[in-house]
């Protein structure tokens, strides 16, 4: 009989996925990684098989469609798999005032960030709490605490991530199912490339992902509700507390350019 575990990782072919990856297989964890590139996913999953002892599966699947969640989940059940932790970190944003993002855009965040983060969610709690036992983490994003001008719906979706997994979070006390939500500042990655402003000065020294990792590791650990990562950013986000959300929303616009 194994006592190894298993982590699902969404988005796990680039940035804060690929290296959380890592981390876990560093301490043990067999893996599924999941996104839409293939190619990465296998060449990841070779180094890790090559470094550490650990199994790795690769489902390759575009996650911003509506049934996306049921067919990864009737993926992993197929191949007989027991997700212990989910990573809902697969996710997007984009740059630029609403009235200039196209609403195909617009609505393929809100199927990534939120619907299937929810559906995800909803399918493997359910198993976890039959076994009472289970970790949830959700990327949310220092994002999720004010609006963000040009950055209108992935502000929203964050906002709409850190609510929904604190609101879960407290619905399972007293079980041995927990829900953690990671709040990222700025991070190197190809976030401010796939959002279309690779040259943003928010993303100049900033914490690396492997950095950020290992926080959403030791996060989990420590069974938190909601982390934000670096001092500075959780200075920021108290701060934010005590300006109207009007002028928040520009400053932090600002802060993105
Ligand atoms: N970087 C930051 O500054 C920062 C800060 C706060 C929060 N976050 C959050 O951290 C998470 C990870 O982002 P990252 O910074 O690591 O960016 P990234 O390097 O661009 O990684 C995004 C990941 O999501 C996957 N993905 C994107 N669209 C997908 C789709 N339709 N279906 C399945 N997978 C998809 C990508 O894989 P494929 O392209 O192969 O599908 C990739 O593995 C996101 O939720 C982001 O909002 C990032």
């Amino acid at each position: 009989m194994s006592f190894t575990k298993t982590v699902l990782i969404t988005g796990a072919s680039s940035g804060i996925g690929k290296e959380t990856a890592y981390i876990f297989a560093e301490n043990k964890y067999n893996l599924i990684l999941v996104a839409r590139r293939k190619d990465a996913l296998e060449q990841i999953k070779s180094d890790i098989q090559n470094k550490f002892l650990v199994n790795v599966e690769v489902i390759d699947i575009d996650l911003a469609r509506q049934n996306s969640a049921v067919e990864l989940y009737d993926k992993v059940k197929e191949k007989k798999l027991k997700v212990d932790v989910l990573i809902n970190n697969a996710g997007f944003g984009t740059k630029g005032n609403f009235s200039t993002i196209e609403p195909e855009k617009s609505e393929s965040m809100l199927l990534l960030n939120v619907v299937t983060l929810t559906n995800l969610t909803k399918l493997f709690l359910t198993d976890m709490l039959k076994s009472n036992s289970g970790h949830i983490i959700n990327i949310a994003s220092t994002a999720a605490y004010q609006p963000i001008k040009t950055m209108a719906v992935y502000a929203a979706t964050k906002a709409y991530i850190l609510s929904f997994s604190e609101a879960v979070a407290v619905e399972l006390k007293g079980s041995n199912v927990y829900m953690t939500a990671i709040n990222p500042g700025p991070i190197t990655t190809e976030f401010a490339l796939a959002a279309g402003f690779p040259e943003s000065k928010a993303f100049v020294n900033v914490p690396s992902s492997k950095d950020l990792a290992k926080f959403i590791y030791k996060s989990m650990l420590k069974k938190k509700v909601s982390a934000i990562h670096t001092f500075k950013n959780q200075f920021l986000m108290i701060a934010s507390k005590f300006m109207t959300r009007t002028f928040a929303a520009k400053l932090a616009g600002k802060m993105m350019d």
